[in-house]
């Protein structure tokens, strides 16, 4: 049976639709501060199994995610999609840094605070390295990629918005995002066959 699997929980799927979208239906802990426009690269992921099932790696994550990152399965979830069933397992990127930033409070009983920064100052370095690599031109594909029309989105989709980061903060505070060992053991999965959607606004690179 297909299996989705975002960082060690099992979640419902729908071939065709957004990484993005599956994930904050499911109160999983991504990042989407510019509601999957294109332009705040927080939704960037990790696919650590099931790559096949995907859409393939676009230009414009190839604008903003170095060769090293895409080498190492990294996407973004707003430009991904399901587009077969199988297992495909996860890990977000706000989640990764959560659980830096968690391990810096309250370090594992064999190491302290002080030995925990190191890897966040590096995890953060490389994030803004990242980020700075490819200016100007990923900011100038995104001016490009992006629709004016998604930019309205807080007129048009806040109560969604709203909604979903309720959800996300649900599942933080509820410790629902569990260790990816808890991922060997999924609980029901279920990916639907695709609905009938509107087409999206714009048009992928
Ligand atoms: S949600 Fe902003 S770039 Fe994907």
């Amino acid at each position: 049976m297909p299996t989705v699997i975002m960082n060690g929980v099992a979640m419902e799927a729908k071939l065709g639709e957004r990484l993005i979208d599956a994930a904050r239906r499911n109160g999983a802990h991504v990042g989407f501060v510019c509601n999957g426009a294109g332009i705040c690269q927080t939704c960037q992921c990790q696919v650590l199994s099931g790559a096949e099932h995907l859409s393939p790696v676009n230009a414009f994550e190839e604008a903003w995610l170095p060769a090293s990152r895409l080498h190492e399965g990294h996407r973004l979830a707003c430009e991904t999609t399901f587009r077969e069933a199988g297992t495909i397992e996860i890990r977000t990127k706000a989640e990764d840094l959560r659980r830096q930033v968690i391990a810096v409070i309250k370090p594992p009983a064999d190491s302290n605070p002080v030995a925990q920064l190191g890897p966040l100052v590096q995890y953060i370095a490389r994030m803004v390295t990242d980020e700075v690599a490819h200016f100007p031109m990923n900011a100038v594909q995104a001016f490009q990629h992006v629709n004016p029309r998604d930019l309205t989105w807080p007129l048009r989709d806040l109560s969604r918005y709203v909604t979903d980061v309720s959800r996300v903060v649900t599942t933080i505070l509820g410790g629902a995002t569990s260790s990816p060992t808890h991922a060997s053991a999924p609980q029901v999965i279920k990916i639907e066959a695709p609905e009938k959607t509107t087409p999206p606004s714009k048009t992928r690179g």
